[in-house]
């Protein structure tokens, strides 16, 4: 009888105790994999006689060098630590049973011990295998000589397979050549994603083919924090419900848009009347006026203040030759839409800051370039002839960024370009430092504006042309 009890109250003893002695030979398993894989791969020396094995580990190890050990070591890591936390789980929920048998005050019944599986024990095994399936070992191509992984050293550093199988390298179909000249496509995604990898993440995460989320706002706040370029996404991007036909473009270039075709969502004003009032809490500060198409209509048209250029003044400086050019802004396209009328073609650089920039540029018929100042502008060199800029970088801007930034701008324009320095504004103190970076490459000054915008801050507004740089 004693014994029969035995055998009925500690059948769940048994199971768990079964539990563990399975869960051991799963981390004795892991061990031998993760360590056959490394074997396999190569990264630990064969133990033979051949001392010609020695020199292979040898090649091997230069070859792998770049490859991420440490994320994977992490990885490992994260599984064990998953697995020593169920085995005190199930330890400790013995010992609970052990103590409540003595006590025979309280038996688990089946339904409870199925929840305590459900709960506590299976997403822990499940998050351990998902765990080690994440881990990506790169598969030996069996020639040494060639020495570079073939996995990325960044994969395993992401979790969501979505991010996995996007920066994975993507070898061409058969083998054939790509357009490019290469056997393989990679995607790219700024660094500082590593930084920002929950936000990340979270970005990533959605079912293929699906309507994301209504998430621009996540995307450009991983682009500000320099995750810069995203990665793609394979979903479906939400548009505003009711969708207008845009303006016709006689129309469009000096007229707001239809509320209807924007997002509103995601900012403080629901409606483009509401941006262009003085609403001190429209949830955009820098482009003041940005939204008033009267006011608009005006700039660089009618002579206010020397440091403001007129639009025909600058295309007198090289009459019929500036085409094409670069607006690095903030705003809603309004040079870009003079610009037009003089059949010179603008892209407009915009970033949704508190307000729908880009939605008003491209609803007025322009071009919007949604970029931000992480990345190299995407254009070859010497294309450009004219770049254009106003309250964008004033003041804050880093000097040494600045640098990158106007050696970039400087590659970008052709020789006989032009660079137009909008009413840069700064402390009067900076402006030294500030002069000298545009000043650095001995660019032709055809106008140097310095005005006074208030007691201690100046406007510095300059036309500029790149010299021929012939060597
Ligand atoms: C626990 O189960 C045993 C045997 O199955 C039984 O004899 C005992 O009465 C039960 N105790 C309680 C509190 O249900
Ligand atoms: C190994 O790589 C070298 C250099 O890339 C190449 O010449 C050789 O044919 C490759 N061998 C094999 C077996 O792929
Ligand atoms: C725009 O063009 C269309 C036809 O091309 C014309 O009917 C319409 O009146 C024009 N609108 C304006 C404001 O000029
Ligand atoms: C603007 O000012 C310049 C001189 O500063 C003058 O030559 C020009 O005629 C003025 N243009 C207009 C439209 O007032
Ligand atoms: C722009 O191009 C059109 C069509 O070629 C022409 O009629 C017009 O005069 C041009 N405008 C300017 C300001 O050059």
């Amino acid at each position: 009888m004693k014994r029969l009890c035995f055998s009925r109250c500690s059948r769940f003893t048994r199971v768990l105790a079964l539990l563990q002695i399975i869960l051991g030979g799963f981390v004795i398993l892991i061990s031998i994999t993760t360590l056959h894989r490394f074997y396999s791969t190569g990264l630990i020396p064969h133990m033979g006689s051949d001392p010609n094995d020695c020199s292979t580990f040898n090649t091997l190890t230069e070859g792998y060098a770049d490859f991420d050990l440490k994320a994977l070591s992490d990885r490992v890591e994260e599984v064990v630590t998953k697995l020593s936390d169920l085995q005190d789980k199930l330890e400790a929920t013995v010992q609970k049973i052990n103590k409540d048998k003595t006590k025979k005050n309280s038996n688990m019944t089946l339904t409870e011990f199925k929840r305590f599986l459900e709960e506590d024990v299976i997403p822990e095994l499940y998050g351990a295998h998902i765990g080690l399936r994440l881990v990506r070992i790169p598969k030996s191509d069996n020639n040494y000589s060639t020495g570079s992984p073939k996995e990325d050293p960044l994969i395993n550093f992401f979790t969501i397979e979505e991010t996995r199988k996007y920066i994975t390298a993507k070898n061409n179909r058969e083998g054939k050549l790509s357009v490019y000249g290469t056997n393989k496509i990679y995607n790219t995604i700024g660094h500082a994603c590593v930084v920002m990898r929950k936000e990340l993440e979270e970005y990533m995460n959605y079912d293929v083919g699906s309507y994301c989320k209504d998430d621009w706002d996540l995307g450009q706040k991983l682009m500000l924090g320099g995750c810069d370029p995203l990665p793609r996404r394979r979903c479906l991007t939400r548009a505003s419900k009711l969708y207008q036909r845009p303006l016709p473009i006689n129309e469009s270039l000096w007229s707001l848009p239809d509320n209807r075709n924007v997002r509103w969502s995601r900012y403080q004003c629901r409606d483009f009347k509401c941006l262009a009032s003085r609403n001190l809490k429209r949830g955009f500060s820098k482009c003041t006026g940005c939204f008033e198409m009267e006011k608009e209509k005006l700039r660089w048209v009618r002579n206010s203040s020397s440091a403001d250029f007129l639009i025909s003044e600058v295309l007198a400086v090289k009459p019929g030759e500036i085409r094409i050019g670069l607006d690095v802004s903030v705003g809603t396209g309004s040079f870009a839409a003079r610009m037009r009328e003089w059949n010179v073609t603008i892209v407009s650089t915009s970033m949704n800051i508190g307000a729908p920039f880009s939605e008003t540029i491209a609803l007025r018929g322009l071009l919007p370039l949604y970029a931000s100042l992480s990345q190299r502008l995407p254009f070859f060199d010497n294309t450009l002839d004219l770049i254009h800029t106003s309250v964008f970088l004033d003041g804050w801007v880093d000097l040494q960024l600045l640098d990158f930034i106007l050696f970039d701008w400087d590659r970008v324009l052709r020789p006989g370009g032009l660079l137009w320095v909008d009413k840069f504004f700064c402390r009067r103190k900076d402006l030294d430092d500030y002069m000298y970076m545009f000043l650095q490459f001995r660019y032709k000054k055809h106008k140097w504006v310095v005005s006074f915008k208030s007691k201690d801050e100046v406007y510095l507004s300059a036309l500029l042309e790149k010299p021929p740089r012939s060597l």
